[in-house]
Parts: C-alpha cells; structure tokens; sequence
C-alpha cells in the first residue's frame, strides 16, 4: 500500500499506480500550540507500506508529521515501513560547518529509524555521506537526467556548477548533453546568505545552463546568473531536483529572465502567478521504480 501525505497526495497516487498498489492517506491536524496530530486512514496490518512526503518546508513540521506517520504504521502492524522522501530536509547539515555545530541530518536518521522506518527512497541527496548515516537501506535516485532530456543538445551549451559541491552533478549533465563546463565558487558567511568568489570557464556568447540539486532563497541562482550575463552568457537556463523555493525566492528567479526553469515535483510548489519559463517534470515513473525494482512486492 502507497500511503500519501496531504501535500503530496498527487504524487503518492502517481506512485501507486504504477506499482499497481492501493492508496491510502494521512491527515495531519494541528493543534494550537503546533504539535501535529497524524492519523493513518488506512488499514496497513501485515502489509508493506510505502509511505510518501518530503520533508520541506516548514521543515520541522514535515519532517515530525513523517516520524508520526511511521510510528504510527508501525504500531499498526505493518510488514515493512518503506519512506518515499524525495526531498530530505536538513541535508545540507551533513558535516560539522563549523566548531560546535551539529549534523542535524544524522539525528533526521536517528529519528526515523527509532520510529521504526526499514528502507528510504530519495532523490538527489545533498551529499554522499547522508545514506551512511542511516543503518537501513538507502536507496537514492537521481533526477538528473530526467531534467537533462528536457534540453536540447546543442555545442554553444555550456552547464554551469553554482559551487564545488555541484561539480560531479554538473559533469553528469554536461556529459548528457554533449556541453561544455563552467564552475562557480561561493561560500557562505551566514544561513541563506551565499557570496560568490570565482566563474571560471568560456561562457562568452553561450546558452547557460545552471544546475542545482535545490533553489532555496535563490541566493546562489541570482549571484552565478547575474555573473553569467556581466560574462556574455546569451541566455540563462536552470535545472533543479529540489524546488524548495522560500518565500523571497519566486521574485528574485523572475526577476533574472530566466528562459526555462526546469524541477521536480519532490516538492510541491504553486507559483503566484503563470510563469511561463517554468516547467515541473514528475518523480514518479523514478520513484516507483526505485520502490520495486524487480517488480516483486
Ligand atoms: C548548497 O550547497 C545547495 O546545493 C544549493 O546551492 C543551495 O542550498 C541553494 O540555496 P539558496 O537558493 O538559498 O542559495
């Protein structure tokens, strides 16, 4: 049984039918100061269950909503607990950043795997080292070249990494579409506070392509666009699995021009307005074959 949370509804069902599974859902009510009350509208004894939500924004909420929903199987019988979370909040803390700093993502496993949870699924972790911080089964997708195909190959192409973490993703995408590289430097004195330092390589008089695995504030989107154009670059395109999109981030990517804006939807993101460069390709297909690969059940 496929078991959706109610922001992701759509995609659970997505998922289900493709493995030919039922649906069933969760509600997630609040009470006045916060705390979440999750119900498992769904009879799961005995059964493997997937169960579907990213945890974004407002990350604590979803990500406690998710512990919920698996003790919840859990103490409801189920055979196995599998957790489809394209998006896994607190990724990009996976390493000490600095003295005294925790590593929030270890505690995200922690609190998963103390709930009960057997296996997760995600898509485009921020960083190698998350599925060792789990002692399940890690089974990470990636999006990348469901986003590659959805641009033209073409020689005055040049794909862009916004920082050194994105390197590899970037090479991934330049090999798929037969494109040259650039790389960005940033780093990043504060939350959602990016300073670019560097733009190395030839992007004078090419079609910028600028990958990401997520646009949060679109802080970092906005300094490497912004330094494409200063260089030449004849048009900016973008590539992102993760559109965690905060609250300032829509106006500061519109403002860009941005030709084509191309995400996932491990996230649900409802833009204002009609924004005609944006386009949301579905996990899905991936997802559901990520869950069963060898078409057991
Ligand atoms: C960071 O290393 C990530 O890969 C993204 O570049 C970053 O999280 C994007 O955040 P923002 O949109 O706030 O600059």
């Amino acid at each position: 049984m496929v078991i959706g949370m109610p922001a992701q509804l759509g995609l659970a069902r997505a998922i289900a039918a493709r493995l030919d599974l039922p649906l069933g859902h969760a509600t997630v009510a609040r009470f006045a100061d916060g705390e979440a009350r999750v119900s498992l509208e769904a009879d799961v004894v005995g059964q493997a269950v997937y169960l579907v939500g990213s945890t974004g924004p407002p990350v604590d909420s979803t990500l406690m909503a998710m512990a919920q929903l698996i003790d919840a199987a859990r103490r409801a019988r189920a055979r196995s607990i599998t957790a489809i979370v394209p998006y896994l909040g607190y990724s990009r803390s996976d390493h000490m950043a600095d003295p005294g700093a925790p590593i929030a993502c270890r505690l995200v496993a922690d609190l998963f795997q103390a709930a009960g949870l057997d296996g997760l699924i995600a898509v485009d972790l921020h960083s190698p080292s998350i599925p060792g911080f789990f002692s399940i089964p890690v089974v990470e997708g990636s999006a990348i070249d469901l986003l590659a195909d959805s641009f033209q190959r073409h020689e005055r192409r040049v794909v862009v990494a916004p920082d050194g973490g994105a390197i590899k993703r970037a090479s991934r995408y330049a090999a798929r579409l037969g494109a040259s590289m650039a790389v960005a430097m940033k780093h990043r004195p504060a939350p959602d506070a990016p300073k670019l330092l560097h733009l190395w390589g030839e992007v004078e008089g090419r079609e910028a392509l600028i990958v990401d695995d997520m646009v949060s504030t679109g802080g970092t989107i906005e300094q490497v666009a912004r330094r494409l154009q200063e260089r030449g670059a004849t048009a900016i395109d973008l590539a992102v699995t993760h559109p965690v999109m905060a609250p300032e981030a829509e106006d500061r990517l519109r403002a860009l021009g941005i030709r084509r804006m191309v995400v996932t939807d491990s996230l649900p993101f409802e833009p204002r307005a009609a924004w005609p460069a944006l386009e949301v390709v579905s996990l899905a297909p991936l997802l559901a074959s990520l869950a069963r690969p060898h078409g057991s059940r």
